[in-house]
C-alpha cells in the first residue's frame, strides 16, 4: 500500500493526504495554473536525490559525490534547450517567482527601470506589483491593454513609456490573459531604446514547446523565464532560458546581453539560492523528456481545443469574456456583467459543486482584488485527465447553471454528484 509509512507514523497527516487525494479525484480542477503530473514525474520527486547537496553547477560543484547529480542536471538542461530552441538553461530555480527575481538581479542594478505588464490587466505579481519586495529594489513602470473587449496591447503607450523611462528591460508575459503576444512589436520598441527583452512564459510554456504558440526566441528575445508545473506538466519549479554560452559560472562577468547565460547562472547561485533541490531537477528532466514526445504535442493541442469549447458555449450563452475568447488554455470572464455576481461569490459557489476555479481581476476592474469582477478558468488539468470536447461542453453548461443560481444548494449538490460520477471514467493518473 502506498504511504504505508506515513500512515504508521503520523495518522493526522495521513488522513489529510487522503482527503486531498479524494478532493483531486472527485472534483474538477479548472485553475489555469494547475495540472496533474504523470506517475513518472511524481515518482521522480520522491527519489534519493532529495538527500544530496549540489551547490554549484555540473562539473563545478562545491561538494563531492556528484557523479549522478551532474548527469541528471546536464540532461535536464539539454532537454530544456531542445524544448525551447535555445542554448542555455538554468534548471535550478525553486519556483517561478525565484526565477524572475534571478533574472532581475542577473542584469540590473538596484534602482534600474523595468517596463512590465500591469497585474490587473493580466501580468504577474513578480512583474512589478507594489506589494512585492522587488518593486522596492527596482523601478517598475507598467503598461496596460487598451480595453477589456479586445485586450490589445496599447503599443503607442508602450513605446511612449519606453522612450520616457528608458527601461533597461522590457518584460512580457502573463498569468491572466487569453491571447498570444506580438513579440515582434515589443522587440521593435526594445531595439529602439536598447533594452533587454525578457518573456515570462510560465503559463504557456507547454503550449510554446509544443509549437502551438509563438516562441519569444524567434523574435529576438534575450531571456525567457518559466515555471515547470503549469502547461508544461512538470514538478513545481522554475526555469530560465537564454541564448549563448556560459563562460564560467564561478567567475564574475560584465552585465551585458552577451553575458546573460553566465549572469543568470551567477544570479541563481550564489546570488539568490543555496543548494538546488536535486530530486526536483530529476523530476524536471523526466517531465522535459515527456514534453519532447509527440504525444505531448497532441495533449497541448487538446488543451487549446478544450478551451475553445468553453469559449463557444460561453459565447452562445452571452457570457462576457476578456478579449471575447481565447487562443490559449484560459478564459477570463466578467461574472458581474454576465451574471450579476462577483468573482468571489461565483468561485465559492463552484467550489461547493466540486469545480475549482480562481477569481480574477479584469482590466479596469472597479472592485478590489479580494472580491474582483472576474473568474479565470483553465484547461490543462482536465485535459490531462482525458476530458475532450463532449465532457467540456457538459462542464461549461454546469458552470453556467451555477453562475445563474449560485445560492441554489440543491443544484450544486446535484452537479457535484454528476461530476464525481463523470470523474470515475477519467481518474487522475495515480
Ligand atoms: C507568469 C507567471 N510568472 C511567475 C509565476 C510564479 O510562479 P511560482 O508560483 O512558481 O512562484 C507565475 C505563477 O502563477 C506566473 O503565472
Amino acid at each position: 500500500m502506498l504511504f504505508e509509512n506515513i500512515k504508521k507514523q503520523d495518522k493526522l497527516l495521513y488522513d489529510l493526504l487522503l482527503g486531498e487525494i479524494k478532493r483531486q479525484q472527485d472534483g474538477v480542477e479548472l485553475i489555469a495554473s494547475e495540472n496533474y503530473v504523470s506517475n513518472a514525474v511524481l515518482e521522480a520527486m520522491r527519489t534519493v536525490f532529495t538527500n544530496k547537496y549540489s551547490e554549484g553547477y555540473p562539473g563545478k560543484r562545491y561538494y563531492g559525490g556528484q557523479d549522478f547529480t551532474d548527469q541528471i542536471e546536464r540532461i535536464a538542461i539539454e532537454r530544456a534547450c531542445n524544448l525551447f530552441n535555445c542554448d542555455h538553461a538554468n534548471v535550478q530555480p525553486l519556483s517561478g517567482a525565484i526565477a524572475n527575481i534571478s533574472v532581475l538581479t542577473a542584469y540590473l542594478e538596484p534602482g534600474d527601470t523595468v517596463l512590465g505588464f500591469e497585474l490587473s490587466h493580466g501580468g504577474h505579481l513578480t512583474h512589478g506589483s507594489p506589494v512585492t519586495f522587488m518593486s522596492k529594489v527596482y523601478n517598475f513602470v507598467r503598461y496596460t491593454v487598451k480595453d477589456f473587449e479586445t485586450g490589445q496591447f496599447d503599443f503607442d503607450q508602450i513605446r511612449d513609456l519606453a522612450i520616457k523611462h528608458r527601461p533597461k528591460m522590457i518584460l512580457v508575459g502573463y498569468s491572466a490573459y487569453p491571447r498570444d503576444i506580438d513579440y515582434a512589436k515589443f522587440a521593435e520598441i526594445g531595439k529602439e531604446i536598447g533594452a533587454m527583452l525578457w518573456a515570462d512564459i510560465a503559463h504557456i510554456a507547454g503550449l510554446i514547446s509544443a509549437g502551438i504558440m509563438r516562441n519569444p526566441f524567434d523574435f529576438g528575445f534575450h531571456v525567457v523565464s518559466s515555471t515547470t508545473h503549469k502547461t508544461l506538466r512538470g514538478p513545481r519549479g522554475g526555469l530560465i532560458l537564454s541564448k549563448g554560452k556560459v563562460s564560467n559560472p564561478l567567475k564574475k562577468v560584465k552585465k551585458s546581453i552577451k553575458n546573460l547565460p553566465t549572469l543568470v547562472d551567477r544570479a541563481v547561485f550564489p546570488g539568490i539560492q543555496g543548494g538546488p533541490i536535486m530530486n526536483l531537477i530529476y523530476a524536471k528532466a523526466v517531465a522535459f523528456g515527456e514534453a519532447l514526445q509527440e504525444s505531448f504535442k497532441e495533449y497541448a493541442k487538446q488543451i487549446v481545443n478544450n478551451a475553445k469549447v468553453f469559449e463557444k458555449v460561453f459565447r452562445d450563452n452571452g457570457i462576457i469574456m476578456y478579449t471575447g475568447g481565447t487562443d490559449n488554455h484560459m478564459i477570463i470572464f466578467d461574472s458581474v456583467k454576465s451574471f450579476g455576481y462577483s468573482g468571489k461569490t461565483i468561485q465559492e459557489a463552484l467550489d461547493e459543486a466540486g469545480i475549482t476555479v480562481s477569481k480574477s481581476t479584469i482590466p479596469f476592474d472597479t472592485r478590489s482584488p479580494v472580491n474582483p469582477s472576474g473568474i479565470r478558468i483553465g484547461t490543462p488539468a482536465i485535459t490531462t485527465r482525458g476530458y475532450k470536447e463532449k465532457e467540456v461542453e457538459f462542464l461549461a453548461e454546469c458552470i453556467i447553471k451555477i453562475c445563474k443560481n449560485p445560492k441554489d444548494d440543491k443544484l450544486k449538490n446535484r452537479i457535484k454528484h454528476e461530476i464525481a460520477e463523470l470523474n470515475k471514467r477519467f481518474p487522475i493518473p495515480y
